[in-house]
């Protein structure tokens, strides 16, 4: 009888990098060895005219059906192209940052996700549930067979504008709206497509940039334009990590230190590898649910929405860590504040646990994710303060601008 397991590396587990620093290692070759690429990989090419429209598009309040939010409303650059709140607001809020959060408006139930490499080479799995997916044969999506594009990122680009409480106001009228069906996401589409077509300062520009008469511009131009901007504006760009790896730039001895923990015997790598730091695959980390909740009532069953398989609950896409700094509030809820504490979360959860914040069905998920993360590999590592500072010295050597400034115009 032989003992020996046939039976696969479980399911979370692409290749395992880790580094052993008594073989001379380093975080250079770990991260070599883990797929970081050099920014120019991975870059699409796109057209210059489709990046400038793209630009206004993804500025201006017209996409949104009420004419209230823009995607720059959400997207916003002084947070990292997110916007800096736990949960966002859409239609009804005013301002930004805190007095966002203070003014009241519509509440989409997750932490907005920024954008850098989105779109790159590879990056083809969108939201923190991965409801777009192109990462296999074929593109997974609420649209089905009818995908407006066999592009990831601009089939991702047509849901914000269908998405009550987002871009569409929560009012009475616009309930019908609300099926999400494919009829009622047209009638919006085709209602936002003539509005752009018809103003006299964006129809003639995304017209000419996307090659089609002023009268025939669809949805699909509007998107694919939106696609551009993001992709260029946010396309990963030398880091001050990339400089070490690959032009033997300087890292301070706290960074080297965290790079060792992140590669090594912190496992950040089982999942946040690749060009952009992340396996684009879904795991549980026991981070605890803040506010209402995707599905209500203070839950958030993240992947299962998208699969109904039960073993996917609580799980939630592996988050890309470029310019992680700039993007808290952190976790698919927003509800850690602070970095330290977010990476904290990943190895100690109860350090981070408040159990009087939450409700009975709160906990109970809590403790479901216990029980998914307790096979995951960043489990059973302890961490010490000053470690955890090394982590987070590592990450900021992760930084990057976008291209050029964005601002929210009507
Ligand atoms: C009301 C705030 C809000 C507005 C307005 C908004 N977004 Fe977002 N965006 C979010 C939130 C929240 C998420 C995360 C949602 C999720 O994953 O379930 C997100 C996620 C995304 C993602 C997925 C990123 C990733 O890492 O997978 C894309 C792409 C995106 N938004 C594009 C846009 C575009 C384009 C517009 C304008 C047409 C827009 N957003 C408008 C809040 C907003
Ligand atoms: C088992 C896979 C896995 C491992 C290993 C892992 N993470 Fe994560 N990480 C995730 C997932 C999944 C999330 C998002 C979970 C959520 O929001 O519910 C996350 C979230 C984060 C966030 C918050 C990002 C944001 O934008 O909200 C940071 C920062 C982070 N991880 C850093 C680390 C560091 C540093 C390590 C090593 C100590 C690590 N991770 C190990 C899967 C992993």
């Amino acid at each position: 009888m032989s003992l020996v397991c046939h039976c696969g590396p479980p399911s979370w587990s692409k290749p395992y990098f880790k580094v052993d620093p008594f073989n001379g290692g380093g975080s250079r070759n770990a991260a070599l060895a883990a797929g970081l690429v050099r920014p120019q990989e991975t870059h699409v090419e796109v057209s210059p005219d489709l990046v400038s429209i793209g630009k206004l598009l993804f500025q201006t309040k017209k996409m949104s059906l009420d004419h209230e939010t823009a995607c720059a409303t959400c997207h916003r650059d002084r947070f990292g192209s997110t916007d800096g709140l736990p949960v966002a607001i859409g239609t009804e809020g005013h301002g930004e940052g805190i007095s966002r959060l203070l003014d009241g408006g519509d509440i989409i139930p997750r932490n907005a996700l920024p954008f850098w490499g989105r779109g790159g080479v590879g990056f083809d799995v969108f939201f923190w549930d991965g409801r777009v997916d192109g990462s296999g044969n074929g593109l997974i999506s609420q649209f089905g067979d009818a995908a407006p594009s066999d592009d990831p990122l601009v089939v991702a680009v047509h849901l914000p504008p269908v998405q009550i409480g987002e871009m569409i106001l929560d009012i009475a009228g616009n309930y019908e709206l609300e099926s999400e069906s494919i009829g009622s996401a047209q009638r919006v589409y085709d209602t936002i497509a003539r509005r752009i077509a018809e103003d006299p300062a964006l129809g003639p520009s995304l017209g000419s940039a996307a090659g089609v008469e002023q009268a025939d511009i669809g949805f699909i131009h509007i998107a694919q334009a939106i696609a551009s901007f993001i992709r260029f504006n946010f396309r990963i760009k030398d880091t001050r990590f990339h400089r070490f790896v690959f032009d033997d730039g300087e890292l301070t001895d706290d960074e080297r230190a965290g790079g060792l923990l992140f590669y090594g015997k912190a496992g950040c790598s089982a999942c946040h590898y690749g060009p952009y730091f992340s396996d684009l695959r879904f795991h549980a980390i026991p981070f605890t649910q803040a506010g209402f909740g995707f599905n209500g009532f203070g839950i958030d069953y993240g992947r299962f929405n998208v699969t109904m398989d039960p073993d996917d609950r609580q799980k939630f896409r592996t988050p890309p860590l470029y310019n992680a700094a700039k993007t808290g509030p952190y976790s698919h809820s927003g509800s850690i504040g602070n970095l330290k504490e977010a990476i904290r979360a990943h190895v100690d959860p109860l350090a981070v646990y408040k159990a009087d914040l939450l409700t009975g069905p709160q906990r109970v998920q809590f403790y479901e994710s216990l029980r998914t993360w307790a096979r995951e590999p960043v489990s059973g590592t302890y961490l010490s303060d000053h470690e955890l500072d090394g982590l987070v010295a590592f990450l900021r050597a992760l930084e990057y601008e976008s291209d050029q400034p964005v601002q929210e115009t009507e």
